[in-house]
């Protein structure tokens, strides 16, 4: 089973098409980066699939359910872009909200909460209310949140912005370890470090995947050998194409 597949998806806000039939699949077990220029659809096609907003047309599966037929949130973490937590609760009293909202006893509870403020580097932290934490700090809780529950895929949506360079690497060694569990994962990024750590990535444009496979991959069909003149010589290229 694939972590997600993606036919023909479309989404418009008045004349913008925000995604513009996006056929995508990320087998399962990989750690896929989106990536593309500031308002070229990545948030949009995260909160299609995850059933925050409906599509104008096309359909997905995620975990091999379509996302027509309702989201299984105990089986999935999401990192949003712009955090959406309490700032008036303690960072354990957030944790123990969604913990409740995915359904988990209260012992699995206590047991993953120190593993994922472990995981983030807040232990210390717990007892703190969110209006005392730096930006970085809310940003890591909020990736603790999307791991709470041991999810079977995740998506993060620029989940390293803000993060210092030390902490960065620990994430991605936990997205790796994830990855080892047969986690899928799916992130948005800018950094372009970060995608030549992803197993496959795809770069979006106006609302259309332009580039899609391994980073190796696509340097190779771009002729380059780093991904920053791949992207460049892919941007300045003629008016995006669907890749099917
Ligand atoms: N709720 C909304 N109402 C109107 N337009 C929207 C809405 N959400 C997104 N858009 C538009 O859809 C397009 C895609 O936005 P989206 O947030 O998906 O981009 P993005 O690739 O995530 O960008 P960024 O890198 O800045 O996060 C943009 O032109 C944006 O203005
Ligand atoms: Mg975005």
């Amino acid at each position: 089973m694939n972590g997600v597949e993606i036919r023909g998806l479309c989404k418009s806000y008045g004349k913008i098409k925000a995604v513009d039939g996006l056929d995508l699949t990320v087998g399962s077990g990989q750690v896929f980066g989106l990536l593309g220029p500031n308002g070229s659809g990545k948030t949009t096609t995260i909160k299609l699939l995850l059933g925050l907003i409906k599509p104008d047309s096309g359909d997905a599966l995620v975990l091999g359910r379509p996302i027509s037929k309702g989201i299984e949130f105990e089986k999935i973490g999401y990192m949003p872009q712009e955090t959406a937590l309490y700032e008036e609760l303690t960072v354990h009293e957030n944790l123990k909200l969604f913990g409740g909202i995915f359904g988990m006893k209260k012992r699995a509870f206590l047991g993953r909460e120190e593993e994922v403020l472990r995981i983030v580097d807040l232990k210390g932290r717990r007892d703190s209310l969110l209006s005392e934490l730096s930006g970085g700090q809310r940003h890591r809780i909020s990736l603790a949140v999307a791991l709470l529950h041991s999810p079977e895929i995740i998506f993060l949506d620029e989940p390293t912005v803000g993060v210092d360079p030390p902490l960065r690497v620990s994430f991605w060694k936990t997205f790796h370890d994830l990855k080892r569990k047969g986690v899928t994962i799916i992130m948005t990024t800018h950094y372009l470090d970060e995608a030549r750590k992803c197993d496959n990535i795809g770069l979006m444009r106006s609302g259309k995947l332009i580039s899609k496979g391994s980073p190796g991959r696509i340097m190779k069909d771009t002729g380059t050998d780093n991904l920053e003149d791949a992207f460049l010589k892919l941007a300045s290229a003629g008016s995006p194409e669907v890749l099917t």
